[in-house]
């Protein structure tokens, strides 16, 4: 019975998943609303900043600019906001009151641009492309679950 019950509900975050944008309108959880002002603007001045590498990315991809897509996705990596604009202080506070699944959608979302870097750097422009799909992904799933404050077409 037990058991059973168990099964049920190790099943369910699979069918979350599977139901994609239905279930991100149950679950979103904006998170600026939780956050100090300063964290709050850190978080913005990092999104306008991503904004922008990733429309130059775009550029550099349909240019064949290996190079070019290479410093951008690293820089997009580098500039990890729980790691590097923010001191350990303002990190403890993000930690605090940020939804668990918000920090890891940041982390995954670093590795992915990692690992679009490293294909551009390895030069294999369709796995650069796949992880630049990956990319916009990451950003449009984080947003459906965290910002829908911002970007509200998302629970419409
Ligand atoms: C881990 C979560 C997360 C990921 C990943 C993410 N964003 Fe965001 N983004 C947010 C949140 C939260 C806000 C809302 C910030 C606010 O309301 O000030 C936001 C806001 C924005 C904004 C609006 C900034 C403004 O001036 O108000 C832009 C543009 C943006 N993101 C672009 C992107 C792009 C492009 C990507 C991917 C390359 C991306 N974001 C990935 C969480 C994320």
């Amino acid at each position: 019975m037990i058991r059973r019950y168990l099964r049920k509900l190790l099943f369910l975050p699979l069918i979350a998943l599977a139901f994609g944008s239905c279930s991100l309108k149950q679950s979103a959880e904006p998170v600026t609303p939780k956050l100090t002002p300063k964290i709050r603007e850190l978080l913005r001045e990092e999104m306008v900043s991503i904004n922008e590498a990733s429309q130059e990315i775009f550029k550099a991809l349909i240019a064949g600019d290996d190079e070019q897509v290479a410093i951008l996705a690293q820089q997009i990596h580098d500039s990890f906001i729980l790691k590097q604009s923010m001191t350990a202080e303002d990190k403890a506070d993000l930690m605090a009151v940020a939804p668990k699944g918000f920090v890891e959608m940041d982390k995954r979302f670093h590795e992915i641009s990692a690992e679009l870097a490293q294909a551009a750097r390895a030069g294999n422009r369709p796995l650069q492309q796949q992880q630049f799909e990956r990319m916009i992904q990451a950003c449009s799933a984080c947003h459906a679950q965290h910002a829908t404050d911002r970007f509200p077409k998302f629970i419409e």
